[in-house]
């Protein structure tokens, strides 16, 4: 009997392409034989990832939890993998992962060894909240064009043809210009008659849920999620919208073309901090739980193949390799005078917006998180004050930190302080 290279469980819309796609590339599949390598390539929590890895590690299997990214398409013609798990396993399938992962550059495959345990996981709930963030700020942008601007359907598909020719080129910008001129059977545009109601499937909710959970102000992806969760309120928004009222509509009196071209920076500088969050949590779980992490390795594997597949991976890539040890994305010289160069634009589509009453959660916390991030002082001061003035929970002085002090601030109250810790 033909001994098989990989066995595949799970053979639905992306599981079927991948078979075809080993096939095609000359490795067999006809029967698992219990043993060697399991490999467990869906959407699976990184925590049951762990947990399950050192099950199989007591009874002598390698287990591999492989974030597996591309769609239907990606699944047949090349996704982006992201494996992890028991190193042990890596010599034997490296072959297969890197010939059939999508190629970038001069044939790098987005394909590499991530880490142990749930890694691989992490990395791809990582990836798709920032899935998230890219089409809710891809969203905001087409809500500014549609009600501010007024614009058509064809005419807004063209400028993110073009935008798809600029430091934006990716595939969802590719993907919401095809979307945006496609015509129903009746000759229509389809997309206006798509009900606002955004499903969701839980990888974005686990990102923001591990943001909280280690600390790290991922806040775009944290309202991409609750942008969705606000949208399936869709019922009581047909409500609200009758009894609510906003700014009076007026015709937008400015200049257009600049306009576009403030929604485009405002875009591009979001982006710029989405996946600088989405880094941050991602060098903060490497901290938790000892994994080594190749920060430039990772945003190769996302640069093709995946959804949120584009040239600008290849920026973070090119960040990361400059300084393996950088702290923060913003804090990388090509990063930070594009976020420069797209302030002042930035700054102009947000105040438009909020003067129009459009709804701009990712625009929004994207610039607060840039301001809350450069400032030298923060208002915090006052929290810990009224943190020691109604519970003695203590506070540092700027000149003796470390030093936790309570304050007797009413005269009458007690000397007694709560003990200090840091959730
Ligand atoms: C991918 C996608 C894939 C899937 C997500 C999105 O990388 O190929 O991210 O994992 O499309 O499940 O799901 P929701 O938007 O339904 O959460």
């Amino acid at each position: 009997m033909a001994q098989a290279d990989i066995a595949l469980i799970g053979l639905a819309v992306m599981g079927q392409n991948l078979v075809l796609n080993m096939n095609d590339h000359g490795f067999v599949v006809p029967l698992l034989e219990a043993g060697d390598i399991i490999i467990d390539g869906g959407n699976s929590e990184y925590r049951d990832t762990t947990r399950r890895c050192q099950d199989l590690k007591a009874k002598g299997i390698l287990f591999v939890r492989s974030g597996v990214s591309g769609g239907e398409e990606g699944a047949r013609y090349g996704p982006s993998l992201m494996p992890g798990g028991n190193k042990e396993a890596w010599p034997h399938i490296k072959t297969i992962f890197q010939s059939i992962a999508a190629k970038v550059g001069t044939g790098e495959p987005c394909c590499d060894w991530v880490g142990d345990e749930g890694a691989g996981h992490f990395v791809k709930m990582v990836h798709n909240g920032i899935e998230y963030g890219d089409m809710q700020l891809i969203c905001e942008a087409y809500h500014l064009m549609k009600d501010v601007l007024g614009m058509e359907h064809d005419e807004m598909a063209k400028v993110f043809e073009e935008w798809n020719k600029t430091e934006l080129d990716s595939f969802l910008i590719e993907i919401t210009a095809n979307i945006l001129k496609f015509h129903d059977t009746d000759g229509q545009h389809l997309l206006p008659k798509i009900r606002d109601s955004a499903g969701q499937k839980g990888t974005g909710k686990w990102t923001a849920i591990s943001a909280l959970e280690y600390g790290v102000p991922v806040t775009l992806i944290g309202e991409a999620v609750f942008a969705r969760c606000l949208s399936s309120l869709k019922d009581e928004g047909i409500q609200a919208s009758k009894k609510l009222a906003g700014p009076p509509k007026t015709k937008f009196g400015g200049d257009k073309k600049s306009f576009l071209e403030d929604i485009q920076k405002a875009l591009y500088a979001s982006k710029i901090i989405s996946y600088t969050q989405g880094f941050m949590l991602l060098r903060q779980a490497a901290k938790e739980f000892g994994w080594t992490l190749n920060y430039g390795g990772i945003a190769l594997m996302w640069r093709g193949g995946c959804i949120i597949r584009s040239v600008f991976l290849g920026k973070i890539k090119d960040a990361f390799d400059w300084n393996p040890q950088l702290q923060n994305l913003l804090l990388d010289d090509f990063f930070k005078t594009a976020v420069q160069k797209c302030q002042d634009s930035w700054r102009q589509a947000i105040s438009t917006g909020v003067q129009a009453g459009i709804p701009m959660p990712c625009f929004t916390t994207a610039l607060s998180f840039y301001d809350g991030y450069r400032h030298e002082m923060l208002p915090a001061n006052l929290i810990q004050a009224q943190r020691d003035y109604f519970g003695a929970h203590t506070y540092e002085l700027l000149a003796k930190p470390g030093q936790f002090i309570h304050t007797n601030w009413t005269g009458h109250g007690g000397s007694v302080s709560s003990s200090s810790y840091n959730a």
